[in-house]
């Protein structure tokens, strides 16, 4: 699933967050998938938050209908635009228009960064309808979650995917630095995952909107394949989030069912509006797109240089009257020294970098920094000197070749936990005991390690033998 941008909600701007024991949304996101946080806590925190994010939305400035047939009627235009308007966009590229989402390499490489923090908790807005397994109102929302988990294949967990394709990047260090910002979406998702039972109608009315296809979607995954970057995790939420049969199609008779169950339908759609609501809290695929910009990249990135680096050169190795170890002494001056760089001529930006000193040196075999720099660090270098330089520059063929999620092997039995969790479920009595048992290990933090893939394969076969059944 994928962000959809379709609602015009004005409570978008972040806002930094004071709880009592947190101070960011970075920290609340580890707390949330922090394996040692017993449940009940999170249960309690997610409360508190979901209360303040949902008392700031003004439902009548929502543009879902009040009816669910009309709902379905207005998601299924949506779609159509959005086909429509990407039908459009492939009719400028094929009349020769540029790229418009990821200009170069780099700039797909920020993009994927920066959308890092929610791909790791894909899908986990469902994670507390789990435990209404028993009930029939929640089947197709079940069934989605565990198709975001891949049914319990690694190749298929969407989590797992999208951890796979950084790695083959070697990006993912970069999502270490990334701002508070970034985290606030997922935040609320994870909040969701611990949603106490009557928040059930805003999580139906997020899934809602989170499983419709976005027209930033389709674009990405024709520029990433462009590119010659792996997109398999994008094509696959075009496929399995479709109208007609899949995650966007489940989400919408989730809606029928249990709205036909509710006994207030007013403060159902209301609060089905909030939570909808909800997909527009922070920053969204599209906002990030158009907002990228390569420098503070480049300075993150050679920050993270200068924690070594400011203690390996020579003292004699001198630049603009200091040593190049007091430029890396702090932040503050290594962005100054990457200005100097540039001011020195040894980065011309916006020529061909072969042209500039420090690319040679970091590049070139026999150059004294060769090696310094991974091959991605590298793409993000060569693609933000040569940026204005887009005419007759031969793209940089340096791209880390694609690694396949296939080659991801999870070792399914060499685990003392899982064989702790199968030496309970052979104890219990009861079918139902067995699956009360594999619900924890479908958490957030846990369902995309080898325990909690082999659960999601073990719950699956109990609540939908036959999706397994399809899949062999
Ligand atoms: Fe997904
Ligand atoms: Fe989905």
């Amino acid at each position: 699933m994928e962000n959809n941008k379709m609602s015009v909600v004005s409570q978008n701007s972040y806002r930094p967050l004071k709880l009592e024991r947190q101070k960011s949304y970075r920290e609340l996101f580890h707390f949330f998938l922090d394996e040692s946080t017993p449940a009940p806590e999170k249960e309690k925190l997610s409360a508190q938050l979901l209360q303040r994010e949902l008392h700031q939305i003004d439902p009548p400035s929502i543009p879902l209908p009040d009816e669910p047939v009309q709902i379905k009627d207005w998601l299924f235009q949506q779609n159509m635009q959005n086909c429509e308007r990407y039908q459009q966009y492939l009719s400028r590229r094929q009349a020769g228009g540029q790229r418009e989402y990821f200009q170069h390499v780099a700039a797909a490489y920020d993009f994927l960064v920066k959308v890092a923090p929610v791909k790791y908790v894909d899908g986990s807005w469902l994670y507390s309808t789990l435990k209404h397994w028993s009930d029939p109102n929640f089947q197709h929302l079940i069934m989605i979650y565990l198709e975001e988990l891949g049914l319990g294949s690694a190749k298929a967990n969407h989590v797992s995917m999208y951890q796979q394709l950084l790695s083959s990047l070697n990006l993912q260090d970069l999502v270490e630095g990334l701002e508070d910002e970034y985290y606030y979406q997922p935040v609320v998702q994870l909040a969701l995952a611990y949603a106490p039972q009557q928040y059930l109608p805003e999580v139906i009315g997020f899934n809602l909107g989170y499983e419709q296809l976005p027209l930033h979607l389709l674009i990405s995954n024709y520029e990433l394949a462009e590119l010659g970057l792996d997109h398999q995790y994008f094509n696959v939420h075009i496929t399995i989030d479709n109208l007609d049969n899949g995650h966007a199609h489940r989400s919408v008779a989730a809606l029928e069912y249990a709205y036909s169950q509710a006994a207030n339908k007013t403060e159902f759609i209301e609060k089905l509006k909030r939570g909808y609501a909800l997909n527009d809290v922070g920053l969204g695929s599209t906002e990030i797109i158009k907002n990228s910009d390569l420098t503070p990249l480049i300075e993150k990135i050679f920050k993270k240089k200068a924690v070594v680096g400011k203690l390996i050169h020579n003292n004699r190795c001198r630049f603009a009257q200091a040593s190049v170890n007091e430029w890396l002494s702090n932040d503050q001056k290594v962005v100054e020294f990457l200005q100097m760089l540039q001011d020195k001529q040894w980065i011309k930006r916006g020529q061909h970098p072969s042209e500039s000193r420090f690319w040679q040196l970091i590049h070139n075999e026999e150059g004294k920094m060769f090696g310094v720099f991974s091959v991605a660090e590298q793409q993000i270098i060569y693609d933000w000197i040569a940026q204005a330089y887009t005419e007759r520059r031969a793209p940089f063929k340096a791209v880390t070749p694609v690694q396949q999620a296939d080659d991801y092997i999870v070792d399914y039995f060499n685990s003392s936990e899982q064989q702790a969790l199968q030496q309970q479920l052979k104890l219990a009595r009861s079918a139902e005991e067995k699956i009360n048992l594999l619900l924890p290990y479908l958490a957030p933090h846990q369902h995309h390690n080898p325990t909690g893939l082999w659960a999601t394969r073990q719950l699956t076969q109990f609540l939908f033998p036959q999706a397994l059944q399809q899949i062999q």
